[in-house]
């Protein structure tokens, strides 16, 4: 049988884990940083809210188009882009860690997709000139980079004039960004809120560019 003081002390250590847990979750949320190399099985798991059929649907990829994908992992959604765009048309993928960007090359290579452009690059400063990309998405990035506004005016500088963007982003996440709080970021770097799609745990969210003449008016 197991004693009352051994309960106490099993209870009083779940307690303390609890609380170690959530003080862990809670300094995460508020530094910032990639996820490392070395956790990107988390990244691998099936999504079943933010999916890769959501995407392609909000996202509207065309035959022909230059796409950023910015921060793309090991690539859980640049093969169904990639695919989309065929046959003329490139993902050009920018990730702050070198091994994320080897890691997708060698997998769309693996997978026959030879339109994907995988660079070492840091939301923050693009190493891509301005009007290059008819579209950009990033899921589940946004929240990782210290100074989201610097990345949003990055994608709104590299995007054509009524170029699209599309946000994901997905609870359990730590750095989840609440769909409010992106609206509020993106409008403040002149991108216009156009749809979404979302349940309590997840959403996808798109933006255009405005034209000239749309900002004129
Ligand atoms: C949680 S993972 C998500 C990967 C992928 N988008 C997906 O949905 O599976 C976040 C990725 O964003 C990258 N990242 C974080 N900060 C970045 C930055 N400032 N610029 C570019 N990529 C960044 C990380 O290296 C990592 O590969």
């Amino acid at each position: 049988m197991i004693s009352r003081r051994t309960s106490r002390v099993a209870a009083s250590l779940l307690g303390l884990a609890v609380l170690a847990g959530i003080g862990y979750a809670l300094w995460w949320r508020s530094h910032p940083s990639p996820c490392p190399y070395s956790q990107r099985r988390w990244i691998d798991l099936p999504r079943p809210v933010i999916t890769r059929s959501r995407l392609r649907d909000l996202l509207d990829p065309r035959p022909g188009e230059r796409i950023l994908e910015l921060g793309p992992g090991t690539g859980y959604y640049t093969g169904t882009i990639a695919q989309a765009i065929e046959p003329n048309g490139t993902v050009h993928a920018a990730d702050v860690q070198q091994a994320m960007a080897e890691h997708l090359r060698a997998r769309t290579r693996r997978h026959g997709h030879r339109n994907v452009e995988p660079i070492r690059g840091d939301g923050r400063q693009l190493p891509y000139p301005d009007d290059r990309f008819d579209a950009a998405y990033l899921v589940l990035v946004l929240g990782e980079i210290p100074e989201q506004e610097r990345a949003l005016a990055e994608l709104e500088r590299v995007l054509k004039p009524g170029g699209r963007l599309v946000v994901g982003e997905s609870l359990p996440d730590p750095h989840f960004v609440t769909l409010e709080t992106l609206r509020r970021r993106a409008e403040r770097q002149g991108f216009q809120f156009e749809d979404h799609v979302s349940t309590r745990v997840g959403y996808f969210a798109r933006f255009t560019v405005p034209s000239s003449v749309e900002r004129a008016e």
